[in-house]
């Protein structure tokens, strides 16, 4: 099958988030199941666009409402990446250094989704999918299917994953014209409580619609922002697919981030030596538990309650574990963990940024990870914790629902039920329980890096799903 991903995110060119990692590692594994995949993102003005070459491929002019804009279609050359990429440039709207929260976010994407299409109408033959990921890429599936300067697509199965339901983009009708003329008779395809929504367009329109785990799709039925009952309606033609991971960049024997490599057999050495050097880094005593968060700051991961757990463990449990935070997001989260810090010294920090090879050294050296999400559609975290040897402390929610099951369940992580200091600090001390019998630790730890997590699995579930759209 020749399949086409098209998303605002694709690692290494540019990640936020998980979605990045998704789009940048499933290609590669539907490419190793015999079948074409390639991803269409936008060009940012990045360190990876500075870093590498592109080769133009297609310079088109598209309109925008009233206004044209220009875009060319840039390849990237020597690519290592296992698909093809394709960035659209777009001058005036892409060439900034983030990739979302700008003023213009919605006519940003618009445009980066008409280019898209208006690229692949010209080209000869049609793919036979097209993958759209999150509310960056919502109009497409209606574009394919009521835009008449796209009927080429009318027939071409449009698949739509939802990574988080929590974004979807809306916008009033004033700005109804930034999309292409289609029909009025359409207006309710694209329309959600009186707004302008590419998420509700999407789930409305897209030939079939998926999460990135079968827990979040029963969830979002009955809460997503006030749109569940839109999901309970199109339940007949959605999927929960639990994500992959790719286990050739998250591999503790290979890691290129990692100074200390490890195997199964190595895992104890491995993992003591990444401690030690986090704990030098960051002022802690490595023979007390590492608990980790590596995230965005915010509500959804339940970051706000960080403060208040790393306060009271750290008071009422002085001496007794090490914490250690990396993350950005909400400036009253990110001040609220900054502040603790002179008064935990030795025993708790926060790194506030993103850093990816510091994330892996983290996989690497902690003893726990903690995701004490509120809504987590699926995450990945938890998934390369496992990977690493580390034990994961989840919320019962969506994905980590489907991946962590608790010690006491027979399984190998430990998991609460509700986002509260109370529930995250009686798991921490089960932790440290566990902890202190290393016996117990080093099988778990032998035990989780052998759960297969890659993409070797749900590859060839979406390779099924686009196979059953096939007309
Ligand atoms: P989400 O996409 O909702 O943020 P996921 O668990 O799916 O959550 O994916 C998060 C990804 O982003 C992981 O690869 C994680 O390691 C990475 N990540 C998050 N915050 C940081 C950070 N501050 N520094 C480095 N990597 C980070
Ligand atoms: C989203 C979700 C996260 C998921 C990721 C990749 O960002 O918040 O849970 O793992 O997408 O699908």
């Amino acid at each position: 099958m020749d399949i086409i991903h098209i998303s605002a995110e694709c690692y290494p060119a540019a990640k936020v988030g998980g979605l990045a990692d998704v789009v940048g590692s499933l290609p590669k594994y539907q490419i190793l199941l015999g079948h074409t995949a390639s991803v269409i993102m936008p060009f940012y003005h990045s360190k990876f666009s500075h870093s590498h070459e592109f080769s133009p491929v297609f310079s088109g002019i598209a309109r925008l409402g009233h206004t044209n804009f220009n875009f060319q279609v840039l390849e990237l050359l020597n690519n290592q990446l296992g698909f093809d990429l394709y960035l659209i440039d777009i001058p005036g709207l892409f060439d900034r250094p983030n990739i979302y929260s700008y003023h213009d976010d919605t006519e940003r994407f618009i445009t980066f989704q008409i280019a898209a299409l208006n690229w692949l109408n010209q080209r000869i033959g049609t793919p036979d999918v097209v993958h759209c990921h999150d509310q960056q890429t919502g109009f497409i599936p209606f574009m394919m299917s009521k835009v008449r300067e796209y009927s080429k697509f009318e027939h071409v199965p449009s698949v739509f994953t939802i990574h988080n339901g929590q974004y979807q983009g809306q916008f009033g009708f004033d700005k109804l014209h930034f999309l292409p003329p289609f029909h009025s008779y359409f207006n309710g395809l694209v329309e959600w409580h009186h707004l302008i929504n590419p998420l509700a367009s999407a789930i409305k329109c897209a030939w079939a619609v998926t999460t990135v785990s079968p827990s979040y799709l029963d969830e979002i039925g009955y809460e997503m922002k006030g749109m569940e009952d839109l999901l309970r309606h199109e339940r007949g033609k959605s999927h929960g697919i639990l994500n992959g991971i790719d286990a050739e960049v998250w591999n503790p024997q290979t890691d290129p981030m990692l100074e200390h490599k490890f195997s199964l057999k190595t895992v104890d050495e491995g993992k003591k030596a990444s401690k030690e050097i986090l704990c030098r880094q960051f002022g802690l005593n490595p023979e007390k538990p590492l608990f980790t968060f590596i995230g965005r700051l915010v509500g959804e991961k339940g970051a706000d309650v960080l403060p208040d757990i790393i306060y009271s463990i750290s008071k009422f449990n002085p001496g007794e574990q090490n914490i250690l935070i990396l993350g950005s997001g909400e400036k009253n989260i990110e001040h609220g963990l900054l502040h603790l810090e002179s008064m935990f010294k030795g025993s708790y920090c926060s790194h506030i940024g993103y850093n990816e090879k510091l994330s892996h050294l983290i996989y690497a050296g902690a003893d726990f990870l903690l995701m004490p999400s509120r809504v987590e559609p699926c995450g990945l975290n938890q998934m390369y914790a496992l990977r690493y040897g580390t034990i994961p402390i989840v919320r019962r929610t969506g994905g980590l629902r489907d991946t962590v099951t608790d010690i006491g369940d027979q399984g190998f992580g430990i998991c609460h039920d509700q986002c509260s200091t109370f529930d995250v600090i009686h798991s921490m001390q089960r932790a440290k329980t566990l902890f202190k019998d290393p016996k117990a630790m080093k099988k778990i730890r032998k035990q989780i890096m052998q759960i297969d997590h890659s993409w070797n699995r749900a590859a060839l579930e979406y390779v099924e799903l686009y196979q059953s759209l096939k007309i």
